[in-house]
């Protein structure tokens, strides 16, 4: 959590910083704050709350200077308030900090004693101290000062530090916490993720973990430059990469929220997710970035799902898909679970982590416990050399393109695309599917892209329906088979961003239980398209009416049974049973969206809530 941003260039650095930590917002968004350099010494303004409130602070106090640092803070030790904003000072020098400093109990007690005087609760301050002292200690540059800090330092971190003595440089280190060099003409940047840099170059440089760089911003006869060392100080080259991904895909390009644009964004992140990964003539998928050649596919006994919140809910559409496609046992584990008890990976298990941003700390954890015990890794992941896809063996890259809104929708549905590749591929290579039955299913997978801009034409139904929910405190939402995960993620949808009790369950398991809530006041959305398991569903919303409970149903066009029982019905295209959770999903996050907006809520960025959970 938390985003951070660092300038050194020819032009103004306080406005680049701040619009780059725009594009970072969506990791944190608590307080924060930006130090530049003006040539004499560093200035920083700090401000309580989102982003707007340091925008205005900076506009009543405008900083002057070519360099400088930047960040927009996610609380993890010490409450959201102005005095626990980054960037955090030190005699001449700033920090900024993503992540967790593990011994920030210990150093603290060490630097009081030694009569350091703290002004916030932070563990980061601990950081500026300790790179303050080493330089009153005579470390020759700032970058030797923080190598020498940062060994004493246990935990995750992403970094950026300045010193008031040397007006041209930021030094930056990465420790289990993503950074990105941005390499421009004439300015050099660094930031939390590429969206950030975007608006200044397409050249990035993925830091690795334990690497420490010196940026140095443009002089009179240089330009600028970064030398990049281990912690040991030995000095290493990354490869400049070229991203495809343009500035104008990470703003809102006309819509009220990223939420609602991102939520029309998803037949083009579906189609991006399948482009040149299908072989149609051959129904089969090109099985090169999964990382298992035809013999290892064969010889997968398991597949072991690894994802949290919405990913994890993709993940069990994923397992439908695996189990009923590709024949091969399936299990699904929430990434914190996987640490809570003793997890068995075995060498032939196929290990699937899912994770929009690729650095969820729960999936990154129980992937490296996978891993150590042997099995086969592969990521499904949005963002290119996060951290998870890093310590995988294949990488399937979803194409969705930067995911702004904290709530996530065209992730997901390019996640389901990802998992219903891999699950053709290990249904073609280990003979549970001919290529006839590949190659319908992969036009199925084709189709979908304009099933759901069939569905996005009806977004205004969808929003009078949500009017009639704005006041529910309880929503049930139920579903069966490959509709129960879409049931679950309709439910967290609903109460991320409009903050109702929203509740998912598998139809077959209401008469369990959850039929004892159900009166006139409880609206029940029920998932229900023409399917295999359509005329059991049907019972459930009968039994629902049974209790005068209200029923909002998705339903296929034309069923007349539905008509005569919903309240309103969401209509949905004809389409193939597999494809169906991409179709049913998406009037749900509409719905979710609309019910939210309605309420004046922040939908882009819910309460308490953070894009990227880099936190155990
Ligand atoms: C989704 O709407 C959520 N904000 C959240 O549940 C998210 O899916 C979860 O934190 C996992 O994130 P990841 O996909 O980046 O690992």
């Amino acid at each position: 959590m938390c985003g951070i941003v660092g300038y050194a260039g020819r032009q103004s650095a306080a406005p680049i910083i701040v619009d780059g930590l725009r594009k970072l917002e969506y990791r944190g968004y608590d307080s924060a704050g930006v130090a530049v350099h003006d040539g004499r010494g560093i200035e920083v303004v700090r401000a309580l709350g989102k982003l707007r409130a340091l925008s205005e602070a900076v506009a009543k106090r405008p900083l002057e200077g070519t360099l400088g640092i930047g960040h927009t803070r996610w609380a993890t030790h010490g409450r959201p308030s102005e005095e626990n904003a980054h960037p955090h000072v030190a005699g001449k020098v700033a920090v900024v900090h993503n992540g967790i400093i593990e011994n920030h109990v210990a150093l603290r007690r060490e630097l009081i004693a030694e009569g350091v005087r703290f002004s916030s609760e932070t563990d980061t301050e601990i950081i500026a101290h300790l790179v303050d002292r080493a330089l009153r200690n005579g470390a020759r540059s700032l970058f030797e000062a923080v190598r020498a800090s940062l060994q004493l330092v246990t935990g995750a971190y992403a970094i950026a530090v300045l010193n008031a003595d040397e007006p041209l440089t930021i030094v930056a280190a990465r420790h289990g916490s993503p950074l990105v060099l941005g390499i421009g003409e004439n300015e050099i940047l660094c930031g939390s993720d590429i969206s950030a840099l975007l608006a200044h170059t397409r050249d990035m440089v993925f830091l690795e973990d334990g690497d420490l760089v010196e940026l140095r911003g443009p002089g009179p006869e240089a330009g600028p430059t970064a030398r990049i060392q281990t912690m040991d100080g030995v000095p290493v080259e990354r490869p400049t990469k070229r991203i495809d991904w343009s500035p104008t895909m990470a703003e809102r390009g006309g819509f009220k929220h990223f939420m609602l644009k991102e939520i029309h964004e998803q037949p083009d992140a579906i189609a991006a997710t399948l482009r040149g990964r299908i072989d149609l003539e051959n129904g089969d998928v090109h099985g090169g970035e999964i990382g298992l050649d035809p013999v290892s596919a064969r010889a997968i006994r398991r597949v072991y799902i690894i994802a949290c919140g919405t990913s994890y809910h993709a993940a069990l559409v994923g397992r439908y898909w695996l189990e009923a496609l590709a024949r091969v046992p399936t299990t699904v584990e929430l990434g914190s679970e996987v640490s809570n008890r003793p997890a068995v990976f075995f060498e032939d298990d196929l290990v699937i982590a899912v994770s929009q941003s690729g650095e969820t700390f729960d999936t990154l954890a129980a992937v490296k416990a996978a891993k150590a015990a042997g099995a086969r890794v592969l990521a499904v992941s949005n963002v290119l050399d996060s951290a998870i896809p890093r310590l995988a063996h294949g990488e399937l890259y979803t194409r969705a393109g930067p995911e702004i809104g904290v709530a996530s929708t065209k992730c997901f549905t390019a996640q389901l695309t990802a998992l219903l590749l891999v699950s053709v591929y290990l249904g073609r290579q280990r003979g549970a599917l001919d290529a006839d039955a590949g190659r319908s299913l992969l036009q199925g997978a084709c189709a979908v892209p304009g099933f759901i801009n069939e569905l996005l034409g009806d977004a205004d139904y969808v929003r009078t329906i949500a009017t009639s929910l704005v006041d529910a405190t309880d929503v049930l939402f139920l579903g069966r088979g490959y509709n129960y995960p879409i049931a679950l993620e309709g439910a967290l949808k609903l109460k991320e961003i409009s903050y109702a009790h929203a509740e998912g369950y598998a139809a077959g398991e209401m008469k369990h239980g959850p039929i004892a809530l159900i009166d006139a006041s409880l609206p029940v959305v029920v998932i229900a398209p023409k399917d295999a398991s359509y005329f059991k569903t049907l019972g459930n919303v009968q039994e629902v009416r049974a209790r005068e409970g209200r029923v909002i149903a998705l339903a296929t066009k034309g069923d007349e049974a539905m008509h005569d029982l919903a309240e309103h019905i969401i209509w949905l295209p004809e389409a193939p049973e597999h494809v169906l959770p991409f179709l049913t999903v998406v009037p749900l996050q509409l719905l979710a969206y609309y019910v939210a907006s309605r309420k004046g809520h922040d939908v882009d960025q819910p309460r308490n809530l953070a894009k990227t959970v880099t936190v155990e």
